[in-house]
């Protein structure tokens, strides 16, 4: 049930006949009554007439009868406040998800890169992607997830080479993978005849040389299930099935390249075959390039992308593609955007976006690293959490509510204390906040109420328009993909709550009012779980 937009669509009728043609109520939340209309000034102006007129017309073509009182303040507001009758009955429904038949919606998460550990980089595209997937679907969109796991390019020769060298690959398992990945680096840097012999690996492993395909597939496989190690302690959604690294795209990369010449797109720039699409400059104002093939031979991280669009659209039929990357990214992506567009891959059908979000902070305003310099690891991270939290499901809501409750564009600070405090607007406040109804369930001996609702008090009322908020705030994250618009709903919602329990006696009141105040209790802890879900955080019933 979405009020806004029931009462928009009521009012609509109203506005449509005064204006003769179709206008958009704007109908919002607000503090002077349940919701207001704000379209009657621009109407209006539009109309050159006085807005007062034009208000007492829309209030006297406007049917709301069953749903909603209307009256006019100020200058030409129309405040909207919903019969008690409605509003109850309504309140006393489930939250329910949208049936199926939105867009087939391409979601590219996580991708951490191979034989690296995961560290907080990946945390928060992990984390605000599988919400993100949670919420689309709940809108009846289909959602593709796509983990485009960096399993490519040269830094693969000098790893095998290494392994050959060291005679380490003959084992069953490949070892500590981050250990290895810094002592190749060592020798490639120090040794040049390692150098020489790591770039005709790559040669090799390109070509399809079974002995290095052999390890690198082992490289590989040893990452996915570290990386699944990792998605499983976190609660997210990804499966081996969704893993469709960089690799997979290597043998569409020359009919890429193809396709870009014929259609004039590419230019020869110090040997590398670029593209420039218009509107991008350097710091200098001269034209930058989308590096498409460098000019030993080698593809890179862009042609790649460009293949990957083409696949998403043509393969794939996606509607819509999304990537939630972190924001350095972003000119890497619109142009990628853009050359897709020149060369007719992104079709004028399809959306393309860049999700991007900021860093994580240390609690010195800093980018958050260990006290040596390093990127903090994800696994030692997810440790600490285990360890301070009373329970595996608080660290785990702890770690993913204090990032996907900030806007994800800003940067946000990393601060145990903070995140773990069971105030405020935190995930173990949610989490305990339903635990309490739980346990009130357990001392009244009953589980699901279906009784009818009342809505005597203040506050029995304004729990009951919080109900009401939950669909429009999920189409507002899902719409914007914007989790945080979620969370901070979900923590309106405990806050309502909370006032609600503290006025209003549940357990020690009887009759009809027991049983409605048992049912909005009821309501509220499914809408909190299911809230919570949709942000990939679970619920313990006791805490
Ligand atoms: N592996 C990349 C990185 O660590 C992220 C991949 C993002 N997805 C993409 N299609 N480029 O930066």
């Amino acid at each position: 049930m979405n009020l806004e937009a029931l009462l928009a669509a009521r009012l609509a009728g109203a506005f449509g006949a005064v204006a003769g043609r179709p206008v958009d109520p704007a109908v919002r939340v607000s503090q002077h009554a349940d919701f207001q209309s704000n379209a009657v000034l621009a109407l209006a102006h539009a109309l050159r007439r006085p807005p007062s007129e034009v208000a007492a017309e829309v209030v006297a073509a406007a049917d709301l009868s069953g749903l909603a009182t209307i009256s006019v303040s100020g200058p030409g507001f129309l405040n909207l406040t919903v019969d008690d009758d409605f509003l109850a009955s309504a309140a006393a429904g489930f939250p329910e998800p949208q049936p199926a038949g939105g867009e087939r919606i391409v979601l590219d998460y996580s991708g951490p890169n191979v034989a690296k550990e995961m560290h907080v980089g990946n945390l928060r595209s992990t984390i605000i992607g599988d919400a993100l997937a949670r919420i689309l679907e709940w809108q009846g969109h289909e959602v593709v997830r796509v983990n485009h796991l960096g399993d490519w390019g040269t830094q693969f020769g000098m790893l095998i080479e290494y392994l050959v060298d060291t005679g380490e690959g003959s084992g069953h398992s490949l070892g500590d993978l981050t250990r290895l990945y810094r002592e190749a680096r060592v020798r490639f840097d120090s040794d040049e005849d390692f150098q020489r012999r790591a770039r005709l690996r790559v040669v090799a492993l390109q070509s399809g040389d079974p002995r290095s395909r052999e390890l690198w597939r082992r490289l590989v496989a040893q990452s996915e299930e570290a990386f699944m190690d990792a998605y499983h302690r976190l609660g997210v959604t990804l499966q081996p099935d969704d893993f469709v690294g960089e690799s997979f795209y290597q043998d569409q990369l020359a009919s890429v390249l193809d396709e870009l010449r014929a259609k004039g797109l590419l230019v020869q720039s110090d040997g590398a075959l670029c593209a420039f699409p218009p509107g991008f400059a350097g710091r200098e104002g001269d034209p930058l390039p989308l590096l498409v093939r460098k000019s030993d031979g080698g593809f890179g991280y862009a042609a790649t992308d460009l293949a990957a669009v083409r696949y998403r659209v043509r393969e794939l039929k996606a509607d819509r593609l999304l990537y939630v990357v972190g924001t350095p990214q972003s000119t890497h992506f619109a142009m990628v955007f853009a050359v897709a567009r020149m060369a007719g891959w992104l079709t004028p059908e399809v959306a393309a976006e860049h999700v991007d979000f900021g860093s994580v902070l240390g609690t010195d305003g800093r980018m958050l690293r260990t006290r040596a310099g390093d990127s903090v690891k994800l696994s030692g991270l997810l440790d600490e959490a285990d360890a301070r939290a009373s329970s595996q499901a608080v660290g785990m809501a702890a770690v993913k509510y204090a990032d996907l409750s900030s806007d994800r564009r800003s940067d946000y600070v990393f601060d145990w204390d903070r995140m773990l405090a069971t105030t405020g607007n935190t995930g173990p406040y949610l989490q305990y906040a339903y635990a309490r109804i739980r346990s009130m369930f357990f001392r009244a001996g009953t589980d699901v109420v279906f009784g009818p609702v009342s809505l005597g008090e203040p506050a029995e009322r304004a729990l009951a328009l919080a109900l009401l908020g939950f669909e429009p705030a999920v189409q507002a994250a899902g719409d914007r993909r914007e989790p945080h618009r979620l969370a901070a709903y979900l923590h309106d919602l405990a806050v309502a709550f909370s006032v609600f329990y503290e006025r209003c006696p549940v357990l020690r009141s009887d009759g009809a009012t027991r049983a409605s105040r048992l049912a909005l209790a009821d309501r509220t802890a499914r809408t909190l779980e299911q809230g919570l879900t949709l942000l990939g955080i679970e619920l313990p019933d006791e805490m």
